[in-house]
């Protein structure tokens, strides 16, 4: 279905949840387990947390979090998500809109997962200020998706860059970062239409010096 990219971000979110049946997966993005897992635990930081299954599984792992998202329905399946998993006291959902209002602080992992809009969103300039707020030694996690063959609806005017071209869209500083993981990861999903097929991620894992 075609969206209106001038429709108000907030209520794009609001509708796009309140619409949703599916329960959570309950599992955690398959790029966040595979290089946070055996990483030393401390705060976290994560942006556009949607339902929660992310914010949980770090919570679950012994990090602390803070999880934000624009849209309150979803933080709300996340927090009972959260209670009915036993780790409402390791983190702290915010509903907030990052263009305008994005958490202070600095933070051991920031991880910004499939942070993406059909309406209205400078995602070059969150993932600035997502940088700025990793502390030393800290970890970046960008995931997207990438094209999907056979799919206007997802792909309508669209531009989708390379791992390399969305890391150099964020301008940083290279004597300040190490690379750990810029490339695209194939894993099996589900396509707009329901079916299943394989989905190309772009990816971005760096840490700072
Ligand atoms: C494509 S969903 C991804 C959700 C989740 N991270 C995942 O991987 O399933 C994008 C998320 O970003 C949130 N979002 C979009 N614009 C936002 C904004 N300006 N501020 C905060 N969150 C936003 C949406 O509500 C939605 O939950």
């Amino acid at each position: 279905m075609k969206v209106d990219p001038n429709m108000a971000p907030p209520l794009f979110w609001e509708q796009h949840y309140g619409k949703m049946t599916s329960e959570p997966s309950g599992r955690p993005s398959a790029v966040l387990k595979r290089f946070v897992e055996n990483r030393a635990t401390g705060t976290a930081l994560e942006l556009g947390c949607g339902r929660g299954d992310d914010a949980i599984w770090l919570a679950s792992e012994g990090w602390q979090v803070t999880a934000v998202d624009i849209s309150k329905t979803a933080l709300d399946y996340a927090r009972a998500n959260a209670k009915r998993s036993n780790v409402t006291s390791k983190i702290d959902f915010r509903t907030c809109d990052l263009v305008s209002d994005f958490p202070d602080g600095d933070y051991d992992l920031v991880s910004a997962l499939f942070l993406e809009s059909p309406v209205t969103f400078p995602r070059e300039a969150v993932l600035k200020q997502a940088a700025a707020a990793v502390r030393s030694g800290g970890m970046l996690l960008i995931a997207a998706h990438g094209p999907m063959p056979h799919s206007s609806a997802h792909s309508q005017d669209r531009v989708f860059l390379s791992p390399r071209q969305s890391l150099n869209q964020i301008d940083l500083d290279p004597a300040k970062w190490r690379e750990v993981f810029v490339d695209t990861i194939d894993r099996p999903g589900t396509g707009p239409d329901g079916k299943a097929m394989d989905l190309t991620d772009t990816v971005i894992v760096i840490e700072r010096i």
